[in-house]
């Protein structure tokens, strides 16, 4: 079954970016002009996604607004003659069919996709993690869907890590299967780097077959006592095959304040508007 629908998680609290999210979603702060959460809805439609299941919570209101349509700003810029940016506003909301649910409780990553089973139903379908900005010629997601449509079951992105930083993702015990993709034999949570199976770390990208549901709904918390969907894909395992997917792109981490800067400059030294200049301004810092 095709791919069709996209679970877009947005209900945490930003706490690697406070203060400014205590009044602010993470996933609105700005990539040059456009908000973070709207690289991972680009990036689901043009990997043919029809429709996106973004899952908020208390405190992310402007993610709705801003996919909603505004009739006073529309009016302020057709007055002023403003017609591209008219145009572009007009688009926003019209990109694709977005729906949301809000997580009651924060309690994980797991229990945050599970808020999205009545959606989604019994269908396979993708995650992505609007922290995870991913850079690269084809949408990662593509990239993820062409493998699904060979191996027809649970795909996760994966990416090689620094040893020293596997307490902050979830790690694979892979067996190489052929170039970029391998067989997911095992799964841990942030593990220190002498527990980690390997150095695949899996990042904000995952195409789920529904059976994934049934398994976070008797998931027990875990690290941080929270519902974590690492531990759902590894008792998924007893019954379903994973793969790991090692894209090919670039992926920053803006879920930091370093993090988000790298990507910024990234993005903006790309940018046709603002792109040569900034590079002019940066050379002095060199
Ligand atoms: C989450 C997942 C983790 C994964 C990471 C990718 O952690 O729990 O397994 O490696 O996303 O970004 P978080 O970054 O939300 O703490």
């Amino acid at each position: 079954m095709k791919v069709r629908k996209a679970v877009i998680t947005a209900a945490g609290w930003g706490t690697r970016f406070l203060p400014i999210t205590k009044a602010q979603p993470k996933e609105m702060l700005p990539l040059v002009n456009k908000p973070l959460i709207q690289y991972s809805v680009e990036e689901a439609i043009n990997s043919g996604i029809e429709q996106i299941i973004i899952v908020t919570a208390l405190g992310k209101r402007a993610i709705e607004d801003y996919f909603d349509r505004s009739f006073e700003l529309e009016d302020v810029l057709e007055q002023k003659g403003e017609i591209k940016l008219l145009q572009e506003i007009r688009e926003l909301s019209n990109l694709v069919d977005i729906c949301y649910i809000r997580q009651k409780e924060q309690l994980g990553l797991g229990h945050a996709v599970l808020t999205a089973k009545s959606i989604v139903g019994e269908e396979p379908f993708a995650v992505l993690l609007p922290d995870d900005i991913i850079d690269g010629k084809v949408p990662v997601l593509k990239q993820m869907i062409r493998v699904y449509e060979q191996y027809k079951t649970n795909i996760i992105g994966v990416e090689h890590i620094s040893s020293k930083d596997t307490t902050k993702y979830g790690i694979i015990e892979p067996r190489r299967i052929s170039g970029r993709i391998y067989q997911v034999l095992s799964l841990a949570e942030k593990p220190e780097p002498a527990q980690a199976p390997s150095d695949l770390g899996v990042v904000g990208r995952y195409i789920l077959m529904p059976q994934i549901f049934d398994v976070l709904e008797v998931t027990p918390p875990g690290k941080n006592q929270e519902i974590q969907l690492t531990d759902a894909l590894q008792l998924l395992l007893r019954q379903q095959a994973i793969y790991a997917y090692e894209f090919e792109g670039v992926r920053y981490d803006t879920g930091t304040p370093l993090g988000w800067l790298e990507a910024t400059i990234a993005v903006a030294l790309k940018h046709p508007d603002i792109g040569q200049e900034l590079r002019e301004y940066l050379r002095q810092f060199l």
